[in-house]
């Protein structure tokens, strides 16, 4: 078939060309948005005069029914045709006619394609918001139902001092919310409309930008055509932000697998969110986790790949940017993917309060605690972690914890060292008493889930 381009060259391509050209395999999925910025442009054209009213609602209403078979899956796309803009275009002009052809006026497909991509990023704005929301939610239930579960904290993977389990999950409660926030920034830069920059200089029609832009819900209008069709950093941005949340899940699920191998035992993921072994017999494998932390290497690749295509390229539109889709694509599906496996894989878990307070009595993780209290005696605190640091070392010696080391040895190692010192280094104790703005204390965590609560 001859090219839409037909005139200044033969219009035959090669048909390894075509192949090679056409993005309709994976810009199929902008359809929906393709033929909503249509109807916005056919309107406008109408109610600017550029085409008779009578052109524009015979438009309008095949595109609805365009969009109508395209959202029942009866429309049949031509994979032949060179991308989605070209199709519906085709498709339409097929079944009405010369007027079909009308529709591009004062329009290209430099700001067709910035338009559709636009919409398509802020509609998978909100899915992610709400995949998020659902997450953070499931978290908080967690939080609350151990907000007094006393677990070891690490730092350097090295029992640190207590914490508890909720304080822990809070902590990527947080995260996640502030994932909702950027996520939400990025929506709102890719909310302006490009449509009506047409190839890279505007138009000598007597369009009305403002009117098609408020027709599809833009906040508002690019203020440069040639801005509006060369730049993909909403898509960016969009990138990096959904790396970044992948970059959480993906610690998140590093400590799901370390806690619910038998070295730690802190938790046990559900049947239904993990995998056998097709040899070893005893295996429950966190496959799930696992993929999460894997897919975050390929989410990536994706926003690496987008910011290689887009380095270097001169103004305006340039045919490199038809790449920007598959790697948006492919990291908007992973990401919705893994939010929904995390939130049924947080549902099932099961949480071994034994275990973690084993864990949490044997590290010696209330040493600053002892230090604090030796404070509180009147030692200046680098002389009080001395002190403590050598008891600690004396009962590594001697087969000692903290809490069961006699008084006589206390006081061979500080004077000033009385019986509440027991009281000082419980480990219920030491959590409680982290009650500084953000610490530990189950009351803090209570207060953190509320405020999370409030959030969703
Ligand atoms: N399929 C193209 C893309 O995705 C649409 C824009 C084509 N524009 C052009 N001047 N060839 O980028």
């Amino acid at each position: 078939m001859a090219k839409m381009w037909e005139g200044r060259t033969s219009g035959k391509t090669s048909e390894i060309a075509d192949d090679f050209n056409s993005s309709i395999r994976f810009d199929c999925r902008l359809i929906l948005c393709d033929i909503k910025g249509s109807m916005a442009h056919a309107a406008m054209l109408g109610y600017c005069n550029i085409i008779t009213k009578a052109e524009s609602e015979l438009l309008i209403s095949e595109l609805e029914k365009l969009y109508g078979e395209a959202e029942n899956g009866t429309l049949k796309i031509d994979y032949g045709a060179e991308d989605i803009h070209m199709f519906i275009e085709e498709e339409l002009t097929k079944r009405i006619g010369d007027v079909g052809k009308k529709l591009h006026t004062a329009r290209s497909r430099n700001d067709q394609v910035a338009l559709d991509f636009r919409l398509y990023i802020k509609e998978f704005c909100d899915t992610a918001v709400e995949k998020l929301k659902a997450l953070i939610a499931e978290c908080s239930s967690l939080a609350y139902k151990n907000a007094d579960t006393i677990m070891p904290g690490y730092t350097h993977l090295q029992r640190a001092q207590p914490i508890t389990f909720g304080h822990h999950i809070c902590a990527y409660c947080m995260m996640l919310l502030r994932d909702i926030d950027r996520i939400c920034d990025c929506k709102m830069r890719t909310d302006v409309s490009p449509i009506g920059s047409c190839a890279l200089a505007g138009t000598t029609f007597p369009t009305d930008r403002g009117y098609e832009a408020e027709k599809l819900g833009f906040a508002s209008v690019c203020k440069n055509s040639v801005d509006g069709v060369s730049d993909r950093d909403f898509a960016l941005e969009i990138l990096s932000d959904i790396s970044i949340v992948m970059m959480h899940l993906s610690r998140f699920s590093e400590e799901l697998i370390l806690w619910s191998g038998a070295e730690f035992g802190f938790i046990e993921l559900s049947d239904d969110f993990t995998t056998g072994s097709s040899i070893m017999p005893q295996k429950k494998n966190p496959d799930m986790a696992e993929l999460v932390r894997g897919k975050t290497g390929r989410v990536y690749g994706d926003l690496f790949a987008l910011l290689t295509t887009l380095k270097g390229l001169p103004l305006a539109y340039n045919k490199d940017m038809q790449e920007d889709k598959e790697s948006v694509f492919d990291a908007c599906d992973t990401l919705c993917m893994c939010l929904d496996v995390f939130c049924g894989m947080i549902k099932g878990l099961k949480v071994n309060k034994e275990n973690m307070r084993l864990a949490a009595a044997k590290g010696f993780i209330n040493a600053t605690d002892l230090a604090d209290y030796l404070v509180l005696k009147g030692l200046p605190f680098r002389s009080a972690y001395k002190v403590s640091g050598r008891v600690v070392a004396y009962c590594i010696e001697n087969g000692f914890v903290l809490e069961d080391l006699p008084i006589e040895t206390y006081k061979s190692f500080e004077e000033k060292i009385e019986g509440d010192v027991y009281d000082a280094i419980d480990l219920h104790n030491c959590v409680v008493r982290r009650a500084s703005e953000g610490g530990t204390a189950p009351a803090n965590v209570l207060s953190q889930i509320e405020y999370i609560n409030s959030k969703l």
